[in-house]
């Protein structure tokens, strides 16, 4: 028997595209493996939005998003439509919340998470935004809403830290956390290693579609540090913001002179996130770290992202991953939707 999920989506970039995509190159693996079949009832983006609770063609409306049109120019789309209006109207299981991330308070994905819980709809946030602006009220939130709220596609994209940090590290105390969260900075770390200069590996990295045109979240730390906020929060049980995080610094003043005298000590830079207990808290940070060759994290190289949890009974756990492009973010983002559609009511 198969079991219908309806899911809403805001955002039709990157991720939201992919996630049309995997919606239907992954239709029989869902049906087959896990008797569940995905029906979009309802998307948005920062035209309008459109809902149809017969359900809404993925690969239709990913053809129009891709060539040039928006939700809200979609047939039966309506020009205007807020993001969190359309998740006040839309029939559907689970919100899947992919739009551009916004520092300054969240939204529109906060409002979003907070109209979807309100209505026992479950949330899947790929956007940090709305976690790191209010963790403790979504979460809260979620205990009463019929499908609760998965947020692993925000941490390394498809690198499980949330989960293994949460379902995994049983019993565990974990002492110290350390990370490479950001994949854009890590790789023009290494192309500046592999000479040229900070400006020339930026220029190239946005010629090669891999940097922003407005790179700043990534060079200057705080896409690592909201990473961190949430690690802290959801793994560590220590409630946090980004004003927690001290300091915040970047990569954009370490120069290739440095780079390469360093390199003839058996060092190398890379911008480091740290969670260390001290004094029964956990003090934050984000910044660049001269680390020895033989450190876990110094091999995390180019566009790899990693993790180490120190632990009291479970050792010293290491993860990294290499992933491209937005795909494997979606399909965390799937995964949790998944897993969120397996739970039992509350
Ligand atoms: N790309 C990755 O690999 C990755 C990895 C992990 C997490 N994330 C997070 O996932 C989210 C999506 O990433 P992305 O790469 O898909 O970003 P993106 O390509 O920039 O797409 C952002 C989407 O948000 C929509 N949007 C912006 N403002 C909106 C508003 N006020 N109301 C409704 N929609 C709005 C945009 O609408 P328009 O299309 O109309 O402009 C666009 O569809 C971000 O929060 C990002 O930080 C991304």
């Amino acid at each position: 028997m198969t079991h219908t999920v309806r899911v809403a989506l805001v955002g039709l970039g990157n991720v939201g595209r992919a996630l049309l995509d995997l919606m239907i190159s992954k239709a029989g693996t869902l049906r087959d493996q896990y008797g569940l079949e995905l029906v979009l009832t309802g998307a948005a983006d920062s035209s309008g939005a459109v809902l149809d609770a017969q359900g809404l063609a993925p690969g239709e409306l990913r053809a129009h998003k891709s060539s040039g049109g928006g939700a809200g120019n979609y047939r039966g789309g309506q020009a205007g439509m807020s993001a969190p209006q359309m998740v006040e109207l839309v029939a559907a299981d689970v919100l899947v919340e992919a739009a551009a991330v916004n520092l300054q308070n969240g939204q529109p994905g906060l409002d979003c998470a907070r109209a979807a819980l309100r209505r026992g709809i479950g949330v899947v946030l790929a956007d940090k935004g709305p976690l790191v602006h209010a963790f403790g009220e979504l979460t809260a939130a979620a205990k009463a809403a019929r499908f609760g709220l998965a947020y692993s596609a925000t941490v390394c994209g498809a690198l499980p830290v949330v989960n293994i940090g949460q379902r995994d590290l049983v019993a565990c105390d974990v002492r110290l956390v350390r990370g490479i969260f950001n994949s854009t900075s890590n790789s023009i770390l290494q192309a500046m290693a592999g000479g040229g200069s900070y400006e020339q590996a930026l220029r190239q990295a946005q010629l090669d579609g891999i940097a922003e045109a407005d790179p700043s979240l990534d060079v200057e730390g705080w896409d690592t540090a909201n990473k961190l906020v949430i690690i802290t929060n959801s793994i560590l049980g220590q409630p946090a913001t980004l004003a927690d995080v001290q300091p915040v610094v970047g990569i954009t003043k370490i120069s290739a002179a440095e780079i390469h005298e360093r390199a003839a000590l058996g060092q190398v830079v890379k911008l480091v996130a740290t969670a260390e207990r001290e004094n029964g808290r956990y003090a934050l940070s984000v910044q660049p770290e001269w680390l020895p060759l033989n450190e876990f994290l110094a091999g995390v190289t180019g566009w790899e992202m990693g993790i180490v949890f120190d632990t009291d009974i479970m050792g010293l756990q290491q993860f990294k991953v290499d992933e491209r492009g937005p795909v494997p973010t979606a399909a965390a983002v799937l995964r949790d939707v998944i897993n969120l559609a397996a739970k039992p009511a509350s």
